[in-house]
């Protein structure tokens, strides 16, 4: 699996892993609006060509935000999501960001997990976030 830089050719293929995955997926719009801001730090894992996962941040000041992780279903818990994650933040960091933030369904109990695992903590509920039905858990971590 490598993982390398989100180019703007990847939106395509990044769009449709968004449909496949999510209730409110990123279009087309979103994903190019996104990759085209000054702060904005993605990265894929590729293997034979095929994007397996992404991830996509932005940073303001020492505050980052991850706004999408996704991994294609063939090849979950293999680390990839935490290889993702990984680079994101040294690049996060090298920007001065020294608490990032994320937010994530309460019934996604493997993005939570994961998320733990990598050292993010529940900092607050936003509760019925989601279409008025579903809690957002905000989730934090912080530089040693
Ligand atoms: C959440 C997601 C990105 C994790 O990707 P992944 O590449 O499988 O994650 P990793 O292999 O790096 O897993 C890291 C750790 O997370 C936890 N984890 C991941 N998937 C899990 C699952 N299904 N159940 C329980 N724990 C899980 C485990 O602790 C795992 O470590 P381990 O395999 O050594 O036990 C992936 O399941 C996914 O794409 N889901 C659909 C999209 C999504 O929900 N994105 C997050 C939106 S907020």
């Amino acid at each position: 699996m490598n993982i390398r830089k989100w180019a703007f050719t990847d939106n395509k293929a990044i769009e449709k892993l968004e449909k496949a995955y999510f209730e409110d997926p990123w279009n087309m719009q979103m994903l190019s609006g996104s990759f085209l801001l000054d702060n904005f730090i993605g990265y894929v894992a590729e293997d034979g060509g095929e994007i397996k996962g992404y991830v996509g941040a932005t940073y303001c000041l020492d505050e980052g935000e991850i706004l999408l992780v996704a991994v294609k279903s063939d090849v979950r818990r293999k680390g990839v999501a935490s290889q993702l994650l990984e680079k994101v933040e040294t690049e996060l960091c090298d920007k001065g960001v020294n608490r990032i933030l994320l937010e994530v369904r309460r019934s996604n109990a493997a993005a939570i997990r994961c998320y733990e695992k990598f050292g993010f903590t529940i900092l607050t509920v936003r509760k019925g976030y989601y279409q008025g039905k579903e809690d957002a858990l905000i989730m934090e971590k912080k530089r040693d």
